[in-house]
């Protein structure tokens, strides 16, 4: 069993630091954020993840979970810390802001002896683990591949089902030499049950970031679809199930944007890296950013005969039936239609807090009373099992729903009395069979 120092309790460093302990490893968890540090102390977990909770209680029952705001001797190190991007209006592109894993490494770099391993989960620009980590431990005599062993190794867990996919995804580790490889294969080798792949640490940091441009990419295309299922007056969602019956075709779903903290983020890493060679991925990245200007434009025409109209915004996360808000584009579509004038409430069914101090609805009932139009941004299942009989909806002054995840049944909202908008729709509602989510 191993000592392991996890720095960074988040939606990765937790989960992980949580399922080593109880796999019988010594595990230290440490988090910068006080706050953060006292309520995992107490057993309060900040995060809405399926089982985490449990996870958390057993590892620290067991003895095995230490949890602390600064890192202690280990023989392996696991940095799981932010990897955003640097935003300034004075630059073309986003830029990686690299300053948590420097801080991390730095924080590191005086405890590590030799034999010790260093693991880099953030996700990272390719070379971050040979070019920035490694000259900082270097820094008081030791060798990376010589003296300690040092690895990348991205998280490809899916928000919702961490826990199971921690355990069951393959995982590609990159060492910086074949050894670190090997050591850090050893320690996952303790808990996943996926294939563990070795190869060289810039090529598991690139990996990572086209995994998830793959995705940027293909959502781009379906929603580059819908724009042009709008203007052929055919249904998107309709076209992209049938064109997914070919057995090598699998279009993703188009909808309001794209967020989250990796596939929004991650495309500007490689641009990054490689500025002159990436331009279907920027396009992708306009392509989507460029999606909550679109739901706006739509959300307008749908309450245009309307007087200062209230629209009832429905789903700030990123995604269904998670709570991350993080680049999600639903608070652009807020922000946008708050500009037009508009009295916007913003309801999540499982986020009570806005970023910056925005106010979130708690009760559904009550942000759609009196509103003129519904706009549902996030498919959560709250959404999805919506009753347009209800007493939500009901309230209502005007029945018109903006359906940007096309995730209810438009004919059942129609007879309703409902006017169902949808993006790409082109005015039919031939919807023959759902879309798989897969995003
Ligand atoms: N969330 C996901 O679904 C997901 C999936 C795959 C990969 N990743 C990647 O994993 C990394 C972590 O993401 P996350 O979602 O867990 O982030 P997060 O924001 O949920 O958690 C990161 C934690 O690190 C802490 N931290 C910051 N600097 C620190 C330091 N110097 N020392 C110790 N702790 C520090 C923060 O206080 C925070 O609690 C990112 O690179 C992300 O891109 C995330």
């Amino acid at each position: 069993m191993t000592k392991i120092c996890v720095l960074g309790l988040g939606y990765i460093g937790l989960p992980s630091a949580s399922m080593f302990a109880t796999q019988g490893h010594e595990v230290i968890g440490v988090d910068v954020n006080l706050v953060l540090v006292s309520a995992l102390r107490r057993g309060e977990v900040h995060i809405q993840e399926p089982g985490l909770n449990m996870l958390l209680q057993s590892a620290t029952q067991s003895g095995n979970l230490r949890v602390q705001s600064t890192p202690e001797r280990a023989e392996a190190y696991i940095i799981a810390v932010p990897t955003p991007l640097e935003r300034h209006p004075a630059m073309d592109t986003p830029r990686p802001d690299l300053r948590h894993v420097r801080a991390a490494t730095e924080a590191i770099a005086p405890l590590l002896e030799a034999g010790n391993l260093v693991i880099l989960e953030s996700t990272s620009p390719p070379g971050t683990t040979a070019n920035v980590v490694r000259p900082i431990l270097e820094r008081n005599g030791l060798h990376a591949g010589h003296d300690f062993w040092l690895a990348f190794c991205a998280e490809r867990v899916l928000p919702g089902r961490i826990l199971i996919e921690l355990v069951t995804n393959d995982r590609i580790v990159g060492g910086i030499d074949p050894i670190s490889a090997q050591r850090a294969r050893d320690l996952y080798g303790s808990f996943v049950e996926g294939e563990i792949m070795m190869t060289d640490a810039t090529t598991a940091e690139t990996v990572k970031l086209m995994e998830n441009i793959y995705r940027d990419v293909n959502i781009a295309l379906a929603n580059e679809f819908s724009r042009v299922a709008g203007h052929l007056g055919i249904d998107v969602s309709a076209a992209i199930a049938l064109a997914n019956h070919h057995p090598r075709v699998n279009i993703l779903r188009p909808g309001p944007g794209v967020g989250g903290h990796c596939i929004a983020v991650d495309p500007w890493f490689m641009v990054d890296a490689a500025p002159n060679e990436t331009n279907l991925i920027r396009t992708a990245r306009a392509v989507n950013d460029a999606q909550p200007a679109r739901v706006a434009d739509l959300v307008s025409a749908v309450v245009s005969d309307v007087d200062h109209p209230t629209i009832a915004a429905l789903g700030m996360a990123y995604k269904a039936d998670v709570d991350d808000l993080r680049e999600s584009p639903s608070l652009d579509v807020v922000r946008m239609l708050r500009e037009r004038g508009y009295t916007v409430r913003a309801h999540d069914a499982l986020a009570h807090r806005g970023p910056d101090g925005m106010v979130l609805e708690t009760d559904l009932t009550a942000a759609l009373s009196g509103a003129d139009a519904m706009v549902i941004l996030t498919d959560h299942t709250t959404y999805r099992e919506l009753d347009p009989w209800s007493a939500g909806p009901s309230g209502m002054t005007h029945r018109r729903v903006v359906d940007t995840r096309a995730c209810i049944d438009r004919a059942r909202w129609q007879s309703g009395g409902f006017e169902v908008h949808a993006l790409g729709a082109g005015g039919r509602s031939s919807v023959v069979e759902e879309v798989p989510h897969r995003i």
